[in-house]
């Protein structure tokens, strides 16, 4: 049962993730791509990120998308032809998107202890409401942190926007799975909700734009 899960956000936003559970033969016979993303596949060194990537293009396919509907624009952002939203993510045997008429960003990180080394690499403001002493929940509140920064960014995609000075993550309890970030970069001077949930180890990140 590959596609693990279909959510209607709003109704113009839908969340979808798969969880790879087929051969590369099974997934390649059901999904047909582009040359130059047979192109980029061909260059991915392992066969989860190939998977994962193919796990994106069934979740197209779910929603009535194919990859001829999906392109690129030179800073990495995936936009689809149609005009509407998608952001993408994948990590290990986990491939998400979500799709909207509005921006929106998603990413999901594996809940490991290595965010506790790197956390002064992406996060400033939040240590004042942030406990380090309670090691586990410390360990859960910056995997959220760290995926609503990268959801943040994949949504405005600016170079120069720092995870640490630009964006910061307003204090938010695990049990109530949302919160608010505000974003002061350039001209933009925003709050955008934010939603997680965790999935077998993963944390799943969205924000919601405008
Ligand atoms: C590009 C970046 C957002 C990808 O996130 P990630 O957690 O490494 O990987 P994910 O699997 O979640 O996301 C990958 C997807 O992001 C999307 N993506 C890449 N660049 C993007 C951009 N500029 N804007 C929006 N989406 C982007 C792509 O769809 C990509 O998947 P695909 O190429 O297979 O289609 C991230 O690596 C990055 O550069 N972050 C900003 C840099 C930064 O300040 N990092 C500080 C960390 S302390």
């Amino acid at each position: 049962m590959p596609l693990y899960k279909s959510v209607t956000i709003n109704a113009n936003t839908r969340l979808l993730v798969w969880k790879n559970t087929e051969s590369m033969e099974e997934l390649s016979a059901a999904v047909t791509l582009k040359d130059v993303c047979v192109n980029k596949m061909d260059k991915m060194k392992s066969e989860s990120h190939r998977k994962a990537f193919l796990g994106v293009r069934m979740l197209m396919q779910e929603i009535g998308y194919t990859d001829f509907d999906l392109y690129y624009s030179a800073d990495g952002k995936p936009h689809l032809t149609d005009g509407n939203n998608i952001s993408i993510t994948h990590s290990y045997a986990f491939s998400a998107i979500i799709v909207s008429s509005q921006n929106i960003g998603i990413d999901m990180e594996m809940q490991r202890e290595k965010v506790i080394t790197i956390a002064e690499k992406f996060l400033l403001p939040e240590f004042a409401y942030l406990d380090p002493t309670h090691l586990e929940t410390y360990m859960q509140n910056l995997i959220v942190i760290w995926g609503v920064k990268e959801a943040v960014y994949k949504m405005i995609s600016r170079s120069g926007l720092s995870f640490k000075q630009n964006i910061e993550v307003l204090p938010f309890k695990m049990e109530e799975a949302t919160g608010k970030a505000n974003v002061k970069f350039e001209e933009i001077d925003a709050q955008y909700p934010f939603f997680f949930e965790e999935i077998e180890g993963f944390t799943l990140v969205y924000c919601l734009g405008s």
